[in-house]
């Protein structure tokens, strides 16, 4: 399996896989691939942070993080990840955020915050958001809602996430 940046001839596949992976998951709105079409064509957009599994050739996973603000403060949200039923439990969404997190380091940017199953997220490292001040602009549980310190800094941010606007959240 090799991960590699998403490319242009991949939309389509990648769109596929997103709606396919989110249709037997736990939660989902059923638009996840809708949104990665409209976070690709945001200013929240960060190329290097759209990567793809390859297996045999085939694209079997992906992974987007785009740019969000806490505090004026550029931070990154997971989101979505999605990986082929079929290729599901080999390791291949822990591996797509391993890479994604090297990246994201590299290009500066110190959390990554996630929405999700609390049970697989700390597999990736992740911590309730609210440990380094980071609020949800939603109601949900602690545990649901998390963050990765990148280079591993305890820094509090103490503010509000503020998602690109393709995710349909407003501060409240
Ligand atoms: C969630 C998802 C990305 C995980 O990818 P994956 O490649 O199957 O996961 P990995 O192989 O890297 O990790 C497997 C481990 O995570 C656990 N795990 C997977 N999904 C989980 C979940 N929803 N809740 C808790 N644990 C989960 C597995 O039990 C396994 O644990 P083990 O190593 O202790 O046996 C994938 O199942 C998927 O695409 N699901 C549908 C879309 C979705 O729900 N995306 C995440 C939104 S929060």
């Amino acid at each position: 399996m090799i991960i590699r940046q998403e490319r242009l001839e991949d939309y389509d596949a990648v769109y596929h896989i997103v709606k396919e992976a989110f249709e037997s998951a736990e939660h989902s709105d059923g638009n996840e691939q809708d949104l990665v079409v409209e976070l690709r064509k945001s200013k929240s957009f960060i190329p290097e942070l759209s990567l793809v599994a390859v297996e045999d050739g085939k694209i079997v996973g992906h992974i987007l993080f785009t740019k969000a603000l806490v505090q004026g403060v550029e931070v990154l949200a997971l989101a979505p990840l999605s990986v082929l039923p079929d290729y599901q439990n080999k390791g291949i969404g822990l591996s797509l955020m391993k890479e994604g997190h090297g990246i994201a380091h590299k290009l500066g940017y110190e959390y990554s915050v996630v929405l999700g199953h609390s049970k697989y997220y700390i597999k990736a490292g992740y911590t309730p958001a609210s440990k380094y001040g980071i609020k949800a602009p939603f109601e949900v549980e602690d545990e649901s809602f998390m963050a990765l310190s990148l280079n591993g800094s305890q820094n509090k941010l103490n503010g509000i996430m503020e998602y690109d606007k393709a995710f349909g959240v407003d501060i409240n």
